[in-house]
């Protein structure tokens, strides 16, 4: 009777154990806006594997890349009602919903991703991360980077004034509408997955975009300059829901707050590799290159700035900062 008590009991124990293991394992949805061979999509999905290695199983990650699963705007809005767990998202977003983050857009902030690496890491920037919960039901966990902003026009395009009256694609949000609406442009916002097309039948002249993308969305087919201005950092941020952050134990926030930011703080590095890798193949496939430096854009940057410290006065520290930033 002792014995078979004793095994029952045993069976029991392991029993909960397995379902203790199989009710606390949690695979986390992570989206992005970005194809599947972006620099962002592959950080993510090596996250995933060290957050599976370091939680022993009890978490994974399934990326949605792409923007299968909707527009980073509908994304955040599926974040904060717990419908998704987590994304990489450009810090554009961000600036829709809190005008401080447009700061990060200041032109010339940071002349290269390695610089963009020590802000972001930085005092003023880590504590606009502190704003999200409150007013945007998300926790932001780090930042990491894409390549520095260019253009890649369809038209000659060697001055700030032959971008006067050309149509040029923007990323919707308003730092970049007003850097180019300064500059006489019409700005076209629209989002990355539309660009070829609209680059090829007319609907713009010029795209806003970076190195990366203007070789991996074969933008290079349909431009003929490449303005390499350099003249904005975008950054994206690491987001988990508010809602199941709310419900995480301190050791577990630890430990995917960490592993989060070693993966985007890694973007910094690569994106100084990828940056020259791809100029090497724009360039081979016969695209003009044409270097362009603050003074390229004459009194619009002051003007930018005007406005910017109106709409995001963080930028004042935020310049400031950057000014050590070597
Ligand atoms: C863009 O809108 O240009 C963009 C979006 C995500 C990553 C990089 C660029």
């Amino acid at each position: 009777m002792k014995l078979k008590i004793t095994m029952m009991s045993a069976l029991f124990t392991v029993v909960a154990f397995v379902f203790s293991g199989v009710a606390s394992a949690k695979d986390l949805r992570l989206g992005l806006i970005v194809p599947g061979s972006h620099a962002w999509t592959v950080a993510a999905a090596a996250m995933g594997d060290e957050l599976k290695a370091r939680s022993g199983g009890n978490y994974s990650i399934t990326t949605f890349p792409s923007g299968q699963l909707g527009s980073e705007a509908r994304m955040l809005q599926q974040l904060q009602t717990g419908a998704l767990d987590m994304a990489f998202m450009t810090t554009a977003e961000i600036t829709n919903r809190i005008p401080d983050f447009g700061a990060l857009y200041a032109p010339y902030l940071v002349r290269n991703v390695a610089q963009a690496g020590k802000l972001l890491n930085g005092r003023v920037a880590q504590g606009m991360l502190e704003k999200l919960p409150a007013e945007a039901g998300v926790v932001g966990l780090g930042y990491g980077i894409a390549g520095m902003r260019l253009m890649l026009n369809a038209f000659p395009a060697d001055s700030a004034e032959s971008i006067n009256g050309r149509k040029m694609r923007i990323t919707p949000f308003a730092p970049v509408l007003d850097f180019y609406q300064l500059l006489g442009a019409a700005a076209t916002p629209m989002p990355l997955t539309d660009v070829y097309d609209a680059l090829a039948n007319g609907q713009v002249d010029g795209v806003d975009a970076d190195m990366e993308l203007v070789w991996k969305l074969k933008l290079y087919e349909r431009g003929s300059t490449l303005v390499r201005s350099n003249h904005m950092m975008f950054p994206v941020v690491g987001l988990i829901s508010g809602r199941l952050w709310s419900q995480l134990n301190e050791e577990d926030r630890a430990l995917i707050a960490e592993v989060t930011k070693i993966h985007l703080n890694k973007l910094f590095e690569q994106y100084t590799d990828i940056e020259a890798q791809m100029l090497e193949n724009v360039q081979g496939a016969g695209v003009k290159v044409v270097q362009a430096e603050p003074e390229f854009f004459g009194d619009s940057l002051d003007q930018w700035e005007a406005i910017w410290l109106k709409k995001a006065p963080v930028l004042a520290d935020l310049r400031r900062e950057a000014a050590g930033v070597q």
